[in-house]
């Protein structure tokens, strides 16, 4: 693999425009990178009851886990905030169910990158150990 993340990134900024988002207005593109190399993308998708709305880093991991991927390199989040916008409370929880630590690119259609680390932007998560690797009961 090429540690250039120039794809990553073009693949964030790419699936944003296919982002469904007539309430906020404001689109989202995400593009997870699995081990092999592989590129998964998704868009914020919206809905009128708002409290259905899907981000989209939680489109994008559910895409590759339903192609049979579940390490991941990085990933890349595209939005036009500026600075670039960080992944929501409920999308860190779902990164951290597939990973450790992830590195984070967050970047914006006027060409910002900024690096951060799952870890870093969810420290003491509650992970998958917490409840696998308990002590069985009595
Ligand atoms: N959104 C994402 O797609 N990812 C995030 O991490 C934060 C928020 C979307 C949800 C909604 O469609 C819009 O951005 C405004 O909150």
């Amino acid at each position: 693999m090429s540690d250039d993340p120039a794809r990553l990134i073009e693949a964030a900024l790419a699936v944003r425009l296919n982002a469904y988002a007539p309430y906020s207005h404001f689109l989202v593109g995400a593009a997870i990178e699995a081990e092999d190399g592989q590129i998964y993308a998704g868009c914020n998708v919206e809905n009128v009851t708002f409290g259905l709305t899907r981000c989209a880093e939680q489109v994008a991991v559910a895409r590759a886990v339903s192609e049979g991927a579940r390490r991941f390199r990085r990933i890349a989040i595209a939005t036009d905030a500026d600075p670039p916008a960080v992944p929501c409370g409920m999308c860190r929880q779902v990164l951290v169910e597939f990973c450790e630590d992830l590195e984070i690119l967050l970047v914006n259609t006027q060409g910002a990158i900024r690096r951060e680390r799952l870890q870093a932007l969810l420290p003491g998560a509650f992970r998958p150990a917490d409840l696998l690797e308990r002590e069985p009961r009595p």
